[in-house]
């Protein structure tokens, strides 16, 4: 008989059960269990499960996942004849063993392209790279993947078109084709449409023109995600909600999809989250390097009460709460716009404790709604 090493048992069957073994005490997926799925973004280390603390924190605390980076198409198409689903295979698969809703992020996008997708230059080359990449893609994970994000990043402020190599190429009916291709692979898979500052009157506006005319063209389009990069004092919660009674007025569904609240402060009053601005670190830009004032804490965690307080005000309209990182310590917006400094936008702090923000979203399921 062949020796099975009993540490080996242990190890795997201990890795197997990650998340069900942990149910002392509530999380945030239970407690919202019956409104919205609760998500978070993953790091391509937390996807190869590198810090058991945090794969089993995820584990805890969220059943839906997205990719933070190796989706994009930077990462899972290098080259024009070459794919690397590596690491998106592991997503779906931690995705899978634990039970969790998978959404992909995101199949065309103007930024984080293969340098090769910037050269592309006219409609016919064009034509066959979309009819590639998203057939492939989606096809690859048919029936796994619960929703992808077809479109990223689209619109400009005012509501028009952003300039891109897929608009530059294909003109406007670049967006119905990559929705009608999407379709086309996996007719089951909710398709979204994903930007930021969707709070935004004319940002808004531009968003219902694009759902109501991909929908005229025979797409198909089942969703809204609105980013949701947000700041302590905007967009208000009126704003918010405007855009949640709007966009659901279309027939679609809501998700909030990289939920964080910035608490740095901006002179520039850059709006939005557009990864290709970077501006440069200073002292004064980075006010917090050591810890968070009790006095932000507070403004943060009210902040977030009432934004939760919003959603579930509209849960049969959001299908997903999914914020951008597990951590404080992993968040993107360390980096952005401003390199190097100290943010603290999300529930968790570096140390993976819970922060009063935490607390308050929890405790806001426990008033009546
Ligand atoms: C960000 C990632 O978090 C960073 O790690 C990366 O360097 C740049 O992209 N809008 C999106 C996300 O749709 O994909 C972006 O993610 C943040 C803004």
């Amino acid at each position: 008989m062949k020796f099975i090493n009993p540490y080996f048992i242990a190890v795997t069957t201990l890795l197997a059960v990650s998340c069900t073994s942990q149910k002392e005490t509530s999380s945030l997926k239970d407690v919202y269990k019956d409104d919205f799925y609760i998500g978070t973004a993953l790091s391509a280390d937390q996807i190869e499960e590198k810090d058991a603390k945090e794969d089993s924190l995820i584990c805890k605390e969220f059943n839906a996942i997205t990719a933070e980076n190796i989706m994009k198409s930077m990462f899972i198409h290098p080259q024009k004849d070459k794919y690397d689903f590596a690491l998106a295979d592991k997503f779906v698969a931690f995705g899978e063993k634990n039970k969790m809703f998978i959404h992909g992020h995101t199949l065309i996008w103007h930024s984080q392209l293969a340098p090769w997708m910037e050269k592309i230059k006219d409609s016919t080359e064009m034509k066959a790279f979309m009819k590639d990449h998203i057939t492939t893609i989606v096809t690859k994970y048919k029936g796994r993947i619960n929703s992808w994000d077809v479109v990223n990043e689209a619109l400009n402020e005012d509501g028009t078109l952003r300039k891109s190599v897929f608009l530059n190429t294909l003109g406007e009916r670049y967006l119905v084709d990559a929705y009608k291709l999407a379709a086309a692979a996996d007719p089951k898979v909710d398709l979204y449409y994903n930007d930021y500052n969707l709070e935004d009157t004319a940002k808004r506006e531009g968003v219902i023109r694009l759902v109501k005319k991909i929908k005229a063209a025979g797409g198909k389009i089942d969703g809204i995600g609105s980013q949701a990069h947000w700041k302590l004092n905007s967009p208000s919660i009126e704003e918010i909600e405007k855009s949640i009674l709007a966009y659901s007025a279309l027939g679609v569904k809501v998700a909030f999809t990289e939920l964080d609240i910035t608490v740095l402060p901006n002179p520039w009053d850059l709006k939005g989250a557009d990864v290709n601005q970077n501006f440069e670190n200073n002292a004064k830009m980075n006010p917090y390097p050591k810890s968070l004032p009790d006095s932000v804490q507070n403004k943060l965690a009210q902040r977030y009460a009432a934004i939760f307080k919003l959603f579930l005000k509209h849960k049969d309209k959001i299908s997903r709460v999914t914020f951008w990182g597990v951590h404080d310590g992993q968040s993107w917006l360390n980096d952005w716009p401003i390199k190097g400094r100290t943010n603290y936008p999300l529930l968790f702090d570096a140390k993976l404790q819970p922060k009063k923000a935490y607390n308050s979203v929890m405790e806001i399921k426990a008033v009546k709604e």
